[in-house]
């Protein structure tokens, strides 16, 4: 979102995770710290048990379900660890150390999730994609494989799903990260999605889990039990204590995006966020986009500059202009303009207008 400094020009922070947040969900997290809901008490102060806290969490699923339209069958987890310790958790709830799970190689997180996932069962890349998601057509599928993991969007380079698999009887796991909520989804397609909070669903320490309930309880090598979902989905998320402020925002994060019009609505917004910067990125032939023309992210824009000295250049320039956190993941290297749902299309307008003048320049 937009924040304004003392001398007035605006600032918009491109960051990809923990990234911006509405000034309107800011302020409810700021009331909840001293007076949660009437309570009285601060929303840190809570016990996670008691009535007030299951209220919260509650209402949160209840706004989640309705913007996703999720079905009955499936169980929703507000888990800690992030999305980096799920990695090794679907493969030590959904896999026995002997089974064989598939990967979807797109890029740096999907690679990490697979190399983590093969410290508990049997790991096969059935396909790696440099610019773009490799066709299904191409996937080298085994019958009787545990899941089928694919990462929808790919932060760190900028890739991004606009077609699900069917992946058939396996069940397709997905980490949506990064584009959970930007977009309407057919969960229906999945048997399990995990996604860190910070970037569209509030703040970092909250990992949701959305797991079709026939995928509990299968017969594992098992996990921790406070990341054992079947136990989870038992207990309503509270084996232990859950990150209660994190909840309290990522529910406020879920009344925000309902307030907004819903996923069509948020989907059409980001849809013209990224248009306006891909439009700068190809005017000119001075930027240059590594992924290919279907499969650019809508959510972190990824982009090079002719030379490191001139994208460093352009960093400390668009700094000084309120542009901030550009940067790109520190293992790619160059720019990225992450666009969530919070960012205002002004932002993007700003980057934009700023690109083209850098590249006269
Ligand atoms: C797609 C994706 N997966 C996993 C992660 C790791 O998340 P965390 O740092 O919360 O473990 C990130 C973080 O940026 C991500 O973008």
């Amino acid at each position: 979102m937009a924040k304004s400094s003392s001398s007035a020009a605006p600032r918009y922070n491109f960051a990809s995770g923990p990234a911006a947040l509405p000034s309107e969900v800011l302020a409810e997290g700021q009331e909840a710290l001293t007076d949660c809901l009437g309570t009285g008490l601060s929303i840190l102060e809570l016990p996670f048990s008691g009535p007030d806290f299951t209220r919260i969490l509650t209402a949160a699923e209840q706004s989640l379900r309705h913007l996703l339209r999720l079905p009955e069958t499936y169980r929703v987890l507000f888990l800690q660890g992030g999305a980096s310790a799920h990695f090794a958790y679907v493969a030590q709830n959904l896999a026995a150390p002997a089974d064989c799970a598939e990967y979807v190689v797109t890029g740096l997180w999907s690679r990490r999730a697979a190399a983590e996932a093969a410290r508990y069962c049997r790991v096969r890349v059935v396909a790696e994609g440099r610019d773009a998601p490799p066709p299904e057509a191409v996937w080298d599928r085994a019958p009787g494989s545990a899941y089928c993991h694919i990462t929808t969007n790919e932060t760190a380079d900028g890739l991004q799903y606009h077609w699900l698999p069917a992946a058939g009887d396996v069940p397709l796991v997905a980490d949506m990260s990064a584009d959970l909520l930007t977009r309407p989804l057919e969960v229906e397609r999945f048997g399990l999605i995990y996604a860190s909070a910070q970037k569209n669903l509030g703040i970092a320490g909250l990992t949701l889990v959305i797991v079709r309930q026939d995928l509990l309880h299968r017969p594992c090598a098992g996990a921790p039990a406070v990341f054992d979902y079947a136990r989870q989905a038992e207990n309503r998320s509270k084996v232990n204590t859950p990150p209660t402020f994190a909840i309290f925002m990522a529910g406020a994060m879920l009344r925000w995006m309902e307030r907004r019009g819903g996923l069509e609505a948020l989907a059409e917004e980001n849809r013209r966020k990224a248009e306006v910067l891909y439009g700068a990125i190809d005017r000119g032939g001075y930027y240059s986009c590594p992924v290919a023309a279907g499969s650019r992210s809508l959510v972190n824009v990824c982009f090079r500059l002719p030379t490191p000295d001139l994208e460093a250049r352009f960093l400390a320039e668009a700094a000084g202009r309120g542009l901030l956190n550009l940067q790109g993941h520190p293992a790619v290297g160059g720019i990225r303009a992450s666009l969530y749902n919070p960012l205002p299309g002004e932002a993007a307008e700003a980057l934009a207008a700023f690109m083209d003048r850098f590249r006269r320049s």
